[in-house]
């Protein structure tokens, strides 16, 4: 099948990442969120991120005018009667996210394949919301969505070869590499990560080393870009704590048992740079150690 139109589902940070890379392929993209306003940030975001960009010689004005005029913005579900592909890159919740498909699968046509960029939600468990059980598949991309190479292609209990043969065409035409990944908790790349997370939770409760330093350790010493804890402020405290408690909850093994400093920096709404505050704090403009918390 042909895709032509895109609507991404969420212009937080993945949405933008996933409207963007998808317009700079060609393909027509609508933008969706539950308000305009928040579309519109994530416009702004992404000006300012290709203004970089030709900053540094790696993108002309005029590629980045047709990358913006290629997205149109909404914030209503019905915009998305005539998409080839939904991609769907909403909060990290199992209900909400089902209630949003159930939703689209009322509006959208026969052939529209459904996507969803969970971190680690079964793809059978989303796709039962909808009558298209053969036509949803997990794409989960990488933050940053414009610089990581890699998506994880996940076929759910019912998901057709075609969808799937679509969906990696889709991958390959954004200049990515797709992986086959089975319909586990956690796919792949976040199961591996995770248990090297706890690990590092486990050092930091033990009081084998700071935050900083075991940031520094993991770059310097197994050559990371970013420490852990530098990635999880990066990447939102809320996605991985979401992400390890569904591990949990579905392995109901210790091993992926939810560190509760996370949870509680969650409760407290330090959802790492997103807000200001995580493991570190960034309100003055740059990383910090936080002298705020007691840990
Ligand atoms: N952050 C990452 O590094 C990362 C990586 C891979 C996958 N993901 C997954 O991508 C998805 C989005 O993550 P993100 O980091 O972009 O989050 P985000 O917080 O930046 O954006 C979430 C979006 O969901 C929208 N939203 C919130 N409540 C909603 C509701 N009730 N109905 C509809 N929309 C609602 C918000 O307006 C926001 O635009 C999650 O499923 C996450 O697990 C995140």
């Amino acid at each position: 099948m042909e895709i032509k139109k895109i609507f991404v589902v969420g212009a937080g940070f993945m949405g933008t990442g996933i409207a963007q890379v998808s317009s700079a392929a060609g393909y027509q993209v609508v933008l969706w969120d539950t308000k305009k306003e928040l579309v519109t940030a994530s416009l702004e975001r992404m000006d300012q991120a290709l203004a970089n960009r030709i900053a540094k010689g790696k993108l002309t004005q005029e590629a980045k005018d047709e990358l913006l005029l290629g997205i149109s913005i909404s914030e209503d579900l019905n915009d998305a009667k005539d998409a080839d592909l939904i991609i769907e890159a909403i909060i990290e919740d199992e209900a909400i996210k089902c209630d949003v498909f159930k939703k689209l699968d009322a509006i959208c046509p026969k052939h529209t394949i459904f996507a969803s960029n969970t971190s680690a939600l079964p793809i059978s468990n989303l796709a039962n919301a909808t009558r298209r059980e053969a036509q949803f598949i997990g794409l989960h991309f990488f933050s940053p969505v414009p610089v990581m190479k890699l998506v994880e292609i996940v076929k759910g209990l019912k998901t057709s070869s075609e969808t799937s043969e679509t969906a990696k065409a889709y991958i390959a035409s954004l200049g990515k590499a797709g992986v086959l990944v089975k319909d586990a908790p956690g796919f792949l790349v976040n199961r591996i990560m995770h248990a090297f997370r706890q690990e590092v939770l486990t050092c930091l409760e033990e009081g084998v080393a700071s935050i900083e330093d075991i940031d520094t350790a993991v770059k310097l010493g197994l050559g990371h870009p970013m420490g852990p804890f530098e990635l999880n402020d990066f990447a939102g405290l809320d996605i991985g704590a979401a992400t390890i408690q569904t591990l949990y909850e579905n392995f109901k093994d210790p091993k992926w048992r939810p560190n509760l400093t996370m949870k509680k920096l969650v409760a407290a709404g330090d959802l790492g740079r997103k807000t200001g505050k995580g493991w570190y704090d960034y309100t003055a403009g740059e990383k910090r150690p936080r002298t705020d918390i007691n840990l």
